[in-house]
């Protein structure tokens, strides 16, 4: 089933250019007037309203699929904190078997930020891969070392900050990418896309989780919590489908029955366009903020 979740919004913006009645009919008339009630009056009861900016989603639905699926999802948590609160783990195993399926039997498989092992077990023992590649901080070495001796595929890890690990693009490219609780830990949302597009082969595949925003429009809440003063950056389903499209993942499909009415979301997002060179972070479907210097005409 194919689902556009912004679709009645986007209705909504046709008929409310700017608050402006563009089609009459009495019904309508009195819907604007109660937004501009809303809006005016929320400030007053200690909220904000405003009118969302509609500036992108015309070319996103272009240019860009984005489907549902409703393949039920054995993850209906509440909270990601498993063992009393000793782990806390994004999707459940059983999750993940719905998900892949039988899929990516003997791929070469890529796995960011796997800390406690849970995920790369069950890829280890169920997939089979050609090779496993773990990449995360090497300040998680010592939780990597209590499960590295389960595993049976070849696999090896890459240390470092992802958006920086060039030994990830020198290795062949992988078929399946796992990014799963990782991208809203970081305020660097498009460099780490745009790695995971280089190190993924063209048609693979990347599964991945995260935190979103509920509102509609395509924004990055910002969050720098008191208890360890981490950056953080937490986007809208409309900011990350427009991230993913820049960064060359322009077929996109959303679980919908992944813990549905939290603020989680699970996507498959295949790799349609490579990135426009070394020093970009995305597609020739971007236009360059400046044109391309040509340095013997200006010598
Ligand atoms: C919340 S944990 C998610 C663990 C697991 N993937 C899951 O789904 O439950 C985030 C993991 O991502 C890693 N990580 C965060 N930012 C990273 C980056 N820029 N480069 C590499 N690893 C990163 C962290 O070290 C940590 O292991």
């Amino acid at each position: 089933m194919h689902r556009r979740p912004d679709a009645r919004a986007i209705a909504d913006r046709r008929v409310w250019n700017h608050g402006r009645v563009a089609d009459g009919g009495p019904k309508r008339i009195l819907r604007g007037a109660g937004r501009r009630l809303v809006i005016k009056a929320a400030p007053h009861l200690g909220l904000t309203a405003y009118d969302p900016t509609w500036d992108f989603p015309v070319d996103l639905d272009r240019l860009a699929e984005f489907s549902s699926s409703n393949i039920p999802v054995q993850d209906s948590r509440a909270t990601t904190v498993e063992d009393g609160g000793v782990r806390d783990l994004t999707i459940t195993v059983d999750g993940l078997a719905n998900v892949i399926g039988d899929r990516f039997k003997g791929a070469r498989v890529l796995e960011v930020g796997p800390k406690y092992g849970i995920h790369s077990l069950w890829l280890d023992e169920h997939l089979g891969p050609s090779e496993i590649v773990f990449s995360d901080f090497a300040s998680d070495r010592h939780l990597h070392d209590q499960w590295e001796g389960k595993l049976r595929s070849p696999h090896r890890f890459v240390y470092g900050d992802l958006r920086a690990a060039e030994g990830l693009a020198e290795l062949e490219p992988f078929d399946l990418t796992m990014f799963l609780g990782v991208l809203y830990h970081s305020v660097y949302h498009l460099p780490l896309l745009s790695m995971l597009n280089r190190v993924t082969r063209f048609g693979g595949t990347m599964l991945l989780e995260t935190t979103y925003d509920h509102r509609p429009d395509a924004s990055v809440r910002l969050r720098w919590p008191e208890k360890n003063l981490k950056a953080k950056a937490v986007p809208t389903v409309s900011a990350l489908r427009l991230m993913l499209a820049w960064t060359g993942w322009r077929r996109v499909t959303r679980y919908a029955d992944y813990r549905p009415g939290s603020s989680e979301l699970l996507l498959e997002c295949e790799k349609t366009d490579e990135i426009a060179g070394e020093a970009s972070d995305f597609t020739e479907l971007v236009a360059p903020q400046r044109p391309p210097v040509d340095l013997l005409e200006r010598s």
